[in-house]
């Protein structure tokens, strides 16, 4: 069984995030929908009430202390985040509302610059909504098309199959790191080399990565990268896509209004160049202020223990769900983080949730915005359990014995 830390690393992990310490129906919370959202630990919260109470002012726009200092604040929570994903330059960082503005804003952009009728987009079977749909808005409007790179039984990706979906017709290849669903760690430096060879620009999804998974945008070679906030310790309505200086530089605006702009009038507008010409309106500056004290906050801890944790709370998850009766457990790869996808025989997974949530176990049910996958998989939803790094072993326990219970419960 793999190490883990001490704990009491984990207990002062814990100890950091002050929504944990709470009882849901008479019973302490054991918070298991990490994947959706994660709690906020209390550097984030300081982060985002002292921006408030201390530097509230518009951004770039005013010539008075507040708006200086919020200036300051905002430019460097750009800045941390580069260095979280090792970007070359906080240039390279664009503040959006999430993964799902970001990919919005690359289908659309991307859509308009450089997909063509006949082009194809290359995605993959195990993809969240969000890097489906806008791709399928920008095809249709041009006549591009989508492949698709199947899943294994594992929930892996066939990378083999991959290579023979790219031609050169691919222009783009836009894959999730970390599934939502399987909690496949997907090989994204062989997808994003994929893509290079055959001139196509690579997108990341990386909403799940984000608090799992150590990001280096150099290593993995990817184009564009696009993080949640909320998945990973930070405020909600607040992401940032990374893209490298030449792409961001070839793509058109997205949206207009001020800040993105470096003339108008109503012969005609030019544009700023980016970061600016992405972020138009006033951004949500106490949210980048927040996810950059979350990108701090997890670049402090010692990451190899936390894997270490996360693999050990995978492995006793797996093992413990596994002795159940009739429990069908979805994504099996050995590169996984600890994210249980399941279903019990004979119980709706909607039914699952309201008795766990009784015994203060907190877990998501449905088809988790991964529709096709859900059809891969021959089922049409099913309940999730997803931990992460304050999560712990007597939680684990305590999971499954509700599990146990539940089941006996709704089977009669
Ligand atoms: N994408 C989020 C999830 O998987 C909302 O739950």
């Amino acid at each position: 069984m793999p190490s883990t830390p001490t704990a009491l690393d984990i207990a002062s992990i814990r100890g950091q995030f002050p929504a944990l310490d709470q009882q849901v129906h008479g019973k302490p919370l054991v918070y298991l929908d990490n994947a959706a959202t994660t709690q906020k630990p209390q550097c984030v919260i300081d982060a985002v009430v002292n921006f408030y109470t201390s530097s509230n002012a518009n951004v770039h726009r005013g010539l008075h202390e507040l708006s200086a200092r919020a200036t300051k604040a905002y430019e460097a929570a750009r800045a941390q985040i580069a260095s979280f994903v090792n970007a070359d330059a906080a240039a390279e960082i664009i503040f959006t509302s999430g993964v799902t503005d970001s990919l919005n804003l690359l289908a659309s952009t991307l859509g308009a610059s450089t997909l063509a009728e006949g082009d194809r987009v290359l995605l993959t079977h195990m993809e969240h909504h969000s890097n489906i749909v806008p791709w399928q808005m920008a095809c249709e409007r041009v006549g591009a098309h989508i492949d698709v790179i199947p899943v294994t039984d594992i929930g892996e990706l066939d990378l083999q199959a991959a290579a023979d979906l790219v031609g050169p017709q691919t222009k783009v290849v836009s894959c999730v790191w970390v599934s939502n669903a399987l909690g496949t760690v997907n090989d994204i430096a062989a997808v994003c080399r994929l893509a290079a060879n055959a001139g196509a620009i690579s997108i990341v999804d990386a909403a799940q990565a984000g608090a799992h998974v150590p990001i280096d945008v150099q290593e993995i070679g990817c184009d564009f990268l696009a993080l949640s906030g909320h998945k990973m310790y930070g405020p909600t309505g607040i992401g940032a896509l990374f893209g490298k200086r030449e792409r961001l530089e070839a793509l058109p605006p997205y949206k207009g209004g001020g800040e993105m702009i470096q003339s108008v009038s109503f012969a005609g507008t030019t544009y700023a160049a980016p970061p600016a010409r992405f972020e138009a309106g006033t951004p949500n500056i106490a949210g980048a202020i927040g996810m950059a004290e979350a990108a701090r906050f997890l670049a402090s801890l010692d990451r190899d223990a936390i894997h270490a944790h996360e693999a050990a709370l995978n492995q006793i998850a797996t093992e413990s769900i596994l002795q159940i009766e009739g429990v069908q457990l979805f994504g099996r790869s050995a590169n996984k983080v600890p994210i249980l996808t399941f279903n019990i025989d004979g119980i709706h997974p909607y039914d699952l949730a309201p008795v766990l949530d009784h015994y203060g176990v907190a877990i998501r049910t449905g088809h988790h915005c991964t529709q096709p996958l859900m059809d891969r998989l021959g089922i049409s939803a099913a309940a999730r359990a997803s931990f992460t790094i304050y999560n712990t072993r007597e939680e684990v326990d305590v999971f499954i014995h509700a599990l146990t219970r539940a089941r006996q419960l709704l089977l009669g």
